[in-house]
């Protein structure tokens, strides 16, 4: 039987009802201002911001602690150039016979195609990896519970915290996304999650007129 120990929680705010409002409000007034960008320019990022933002997704809730995540960092054109040419050859067949009819429509609203500029054009790209098990210092195997949900918010908590650090991002995906474990040297127990582009919008960048579904939407209330 293992002794698990603990430690009193001293790092929680007790806010007062008018300022959680505020904050709240504050909040949902940035998030909101996030949108999808797929039109860089090539400025770099500071570094120390972005291995901010990687500690901040590396606090994410996750199955058992496991932590099953690795956050590859790209900046090297060359390897730029060769996810590119990957990503397009796979998303040449996506758009021309593996997406259902049904799947292309939904995509119509956004205007993407199999060109993919922006994974040379950006400065950075991050390759998330979420892990089916981990290899200790020993070898020894140890499996992880919940991997694709806590990979899930961990990037959910990288996107956020990227967009509250004043960068745009792209969640990409094309699938199937296993050439990232060739190029980048990655064990194959590590299965690619996304390719988050990271940088800052073109001077002209523009973005579909789409909308969030309000409220009442997406939310029930009972009690
Ligand atoms: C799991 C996931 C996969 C996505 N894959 C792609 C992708 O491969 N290419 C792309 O252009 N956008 C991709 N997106 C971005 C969505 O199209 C975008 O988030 C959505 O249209 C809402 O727009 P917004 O992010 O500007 O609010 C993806 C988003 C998510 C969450």
């Amino acid at each position: 039987m293992s002794n698990p120990k603990f430690i009193p929680y001293t790092d929680f705010e007790h806010l007062k009802e008018e300022e959680m409002l505020k904050r709240s409000k504050e909040f949902y007034d940035k998030i909101k201002k996030r949108r999808t960008i797929r039109h860089f320019s090539n400025k770099k990022i500071p570094i120390d911001v972005l291995k901010n933002c990687l500690l901040a997704a590396g606090t994410a809730p996750n199955g058992a602690n496991m932590q099953p995540w690795r956050f590859v960092v790209i900046t090297n054109k060359s390897i730029k150039k060769e996810i590119r040419f990957e990503a397009e050859k796979e998303e040449h067949i996506f758009y021309t016979s593996r997406a259902s009819n049904e799947w292309l429509k939904a995509l119509e609203l956004l205007g993407t195609d199999e060109h993919k500029p922006f994974l040379e054009e950006a400065p950075c790209l991050i390759a998330i990896f979420s892990k089916k098990i981990d290899v200790l210092p020993n070898g020894e195997k140890v499996k992880q519970y919940y991997a694709q949900e806590s990979v899930g918010i961990a990037t959910g908590f990288l996107i956020v915290a990227l967009h509250n650090a004043g960068l745009a991002t792209l969640t990409h995906t094309p699938s199937p996304m296993r050439f990232l474990n060739k190029i980048l040297n990655r064990p194959e127990y590590e299965r690619p999650f996304l390719l988050l582009v990271v940088g800052y919008p073109s001077e002209n960048a523009e973005v579909p007129n789409i909308h969030k579904k309000p409220l009442n939407e997406i939310a029930d209330f009972i009690g």
